[in-house]
């Protein structure tokens, strides 16, 4: 019979009811083991016989039930009926946006008392270790596509808090394509797959996107984001995340301040380089969902602190931009960003469909403390995604122990397809004296969510503010605020792009409504790649916009506006987690090898011996070394550095052309190289001219070349390499 899980002890407790575990329980379940002591009670172990749903043991289940070994199958096959039938009905409906993602348990903790802002308990008690569930994702593609499309990602965190559980539902950029939710089906039907041949699978390289957002200069500042490397990211452990609307906090004596969250990821924000990523795409589509399932496993717990921006209600206009419009940012050179605290992820699902895919997150999960304000995009957040759980989970979806709050849930809501809670009593409804008036609403001491009492007066219209009329400054802020080869970056992917779109008059309004009014050098950098003419938007030879909406004033001040935090030219100082590929082979230089690999070990990088075939290989001292992965099956773009060591191996990698692609390949990315002694012939063997007088490229005795790879680890990558004639 299956047995319940040994990892995690049940609750201590019954429940009160069939859908939480009861408020003692959570008192002594604070943290970590709050959640995952909560899941233990629905998680089974493989059990030893095999039984079908009904507990009935099977004999057998290889064979169907027939009449005679070569009849017909019977109807009466109860066994084989109940495992097909339950077999074909395994999927629910992917998630309408966000279907590719993955997922880990963890634990937030707050650094101080912050109840001078908010009255929510997560943020007020240091000693209380509340547990998280994060989903990671990409927007576009579906549930089978790669996680290294040029996309944003999803960053949806789940706290099951002592009041309840709070969703943040976030992204890795912080702005949005879009000013209301109404054009939100509207984006999204362009961004997807073109309708009739369901062509192209995650990426928005085709004219549908490039049509929609050609009329949608609201999108420019967005744009600027999916076009730079931040639609790269490493890793998800290398990301930022951002609550992206203006959102409240509100403390105990109802005082609301207007609140922006991030998550800083403590390993810093580093990207990957699209040649990189595309390859990365058919050579490991689960790249990150690997790295973050490894990462885990092998005790490199990804982090990041909780950053607030804070802005006083009577600073609500200071700003050049409305607080309310999700195309913006305050840039953190304004309002500094305050860490308050730490999230910690530390545990991999035990099972993906049960808890990653029927997760289901819903800005409107909120507890007190925090709270809304009128932004128009998370005005319709607020109904669509308790709308699209009920489709795509089903009512009782909040049953699910995924999504089950720890504290006990007790109301007069009843019923519906596959309901768990078996609520006793004749009383359903409220007011009643049948049941003494319970559940009753929770008096005020009882820390229940009170919206709060913001003072609402306007005509009914469809129309929005004026003061969400600039769509521009902010994407020439973003541009101002990059390197030079950040830049070339983001000109770069709006060329690809705009090289994928076919029709000419898409082309020709991306260029001239939206480009030209970012920056002169983006637009001419573009024009130069794609052959689309710069003729700016009325003027004598493009006299007539094609915006239904103003695409506002380009402020004059625009030009010198810059934010330098939104930059990654930044060295990092941690290379814990990157991966380093040892290029060897029969005789590699035994000495050589255990130093390199030790010293990246000490570091907690993740270190990886490629060689012609896998199993093992003699090192120089006759020793068998481990291959962990066979050259045929290790691709560069899936390692963040390459060594090569001396010993007899050496020239024969300088004669491979695996090796020689591998070295080019990574040199292509901007990738740290080193060579150890005699490994230099494999650098002399690839196109890099004078290896040792390129940023990066590393050549020495054992001790000099494993601190330059260090340091250039730190760097991450050397994206102002000469790449033309790299033959990779
Ligand atoms: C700032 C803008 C937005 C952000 C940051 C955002 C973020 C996210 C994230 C992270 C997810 C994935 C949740 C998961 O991991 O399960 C998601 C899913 C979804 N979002 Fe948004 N979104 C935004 C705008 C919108 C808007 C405007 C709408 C609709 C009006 C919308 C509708 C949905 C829907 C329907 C899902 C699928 C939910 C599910 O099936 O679980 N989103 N969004």
């Amino acid at each position: 019979m299956p047995k319940k899980s040994s990892r995690a002890a049940r609750p201590p407790k019954a429940r009160t009811s069939g859908q939480s575990a009861s408020a003692a329980d959570n008192k002594s379940l604070h943290g970590e083991t709050g959640k995952t002591a909560d899941l233990a009670s629905d998680t089974v172990e493989p059990g030893e016989v095999l039984t079908g749903n009904q507990g009935v043991a099977i004999s057998d289940d290889q064979n169907s039930l027939r009449a005679g070994p070569r009849g017909p199958t019977l109807m009466e096959d109860f066994h084989l009926r109940e495992k097909i039938t339950h077999f074909d009905h395994e999927r629910i409906p992917e998630r309408i946006v966000h279907a590719r993602g993955a997922a880990a348990h963890g634990v937030f903790q707050v650094y101080e008392d912050l109840s001078d802002l908010t009255m929510a308990g997560l943020l007020t008690d240091p000693s209380r270790r509340t547990p998280v569930f994060v989903r990671f994702s990409t927007v576009a593609g579906s549930r089978g596509s790669t996680d290294c499309a040029r996309d944003v990602r999803g960053f949806a965190v789940k706290l099951y808090t002592d009041e309840g559980v709070w969703d943040l539902v976030g992204n890795n950029m912080p702005v949005f394509f879009i000013q209301d939710a109404i054009k939100f089906p509207d984006l999204i039907h362009a961004v997807k797959p073109e309708p009739n041949n369901e062509i192209p699978q995650a990426a928005s390289a085709h004219d549908t996107f490039w049509d929609f957002v050609s009329l949608t200069p609201e999108s420019a500042h967005m744009l600027m984001w999916l076009m730079s490397d931040r639609a790269l990211p490493r890793s998800f452990a290398m990301m930022e995340g951002f609550g992206v609307h203006t959102f409240r906090l509100v403390n105990a004596a109802g005082k609301s301040r207007f609140v922006k969250f991030h998550w800083k990821p403590i390993k810093g924000v580093k990207s990957l380089v699209w040649d990189e990523a595309q390859k990365i795409s058919g050579k490991d589509s689960d790249f990150h969902r690997r790295d973050l399932f490894e990462a885990i496993e092998r005790g490199d717990y990804p982090e990041w602190e909780l950053g607030l921006q804070i802005v006083e209600e009577k600073d609500e206009f200071k700003f050049d931009f409305d607080l309310l419009d999700p195309t913006k940012i305050i840039p953190e050179e304004l309002v500094p960003v305050r860490r308050v605290g730490r999230m910690t992820l530390n545990r991999n699902p035990d099972n993906f469909f049960a808890e990653t895919e029927q997760v289901a997150f819903h800005t409107g999960h909120i507890v007190p403390g925090i709270d809304f304000t009128n932004d128009p995009l998370l005005q319709g957040r607020l109904f669509s995604y308790i709308d699209t759980q009920l489709r795509r989970v089903g009512p009782n979806f909040a049953e699910l122990p995924i999504n089950r709050p720890l504290n006990p849930v007790h109301n007069n809501q009843r019923d519906a397809m596959a309901r768990v809670t078996i609520n006793k009593g004749r009383v359903s409804y409220f007011p009643n004296r049948l049941g003494g008036g319970c559940p009753m609403h929770s008096p005020e001491a009882a820390d229940a969510f009170v919206s709060y009492a913001e003072k609402v007066d306007g005509a009914k219209i469809r129309a929005r503010s004026d003061s969400f009329s600039d769509h521009f400054s902010q994407a020439t802020q973003f541009w101002n605020s990059m390197s030079d080869w950040e830049q070339e970056h983001i000109a770069d992917a709006f060329s690809f792009e705009l090289n994928q779109v076919e029709n000419e008059e898409v082309r020709h309004h991306v260029m001239n409504e939206l480009l030209v009014n970012i920056a002169d050098a983006l637009a001419q950098a573009v024009s130069a790649q794609t052959g689309i003419r710069v003729a700016r938007v009325g003027t004598s030879k493009n006299p007539t916009p094609s915006a239904p909406t103003p695409s506002g004033p380009l402020r004059a001040e625009a030009k010198d506006l810059s934010s330098p935090a939104l930059s990654q030219d930044k060295p990092g100082d941690t290379i814990k987690g990157r991966r380093i590929a040892i290029l060897g082979g029969e005789g590699v230089d035994a000495k050589q090898l255990k130093a390199v690999a030790d010293a990246l070990l000490a570091e907690d990088a993740v270190v990886e011996l490629i060689a012609a075939h896998a199993g093992t290989i003699a090192d120089s001292a006759g020793k068998a070394q481990k291959v962990n992965r066979a050259a045929a099956n290790a691709a560069s773009v899936i390692y963040d550095a390459v060594v090569v060591p001396g010993g007899a191996s050496a020239a024969a990698l300088a004669k491979s052309g695996l090796a020689i692609h591998f070295v080019n390949e990574a040199y292509r990315h901007g990738k740290p190289i080193a060579a150890i002694g005699e490994g230099s012939v494999l650098l002399e063997a690839c196109s890099l001219g004078e290896a040792g007088a390129k940023e990066g490229v590393i050549i020495g005795g054992d001790a000099k070349a494993i601190d330059g790879l260090i340091a250039a680890l730190l760097q991450h990558r050397f994206p102002r390499r000469p790449i033309k004639g790299v033959p990779a």
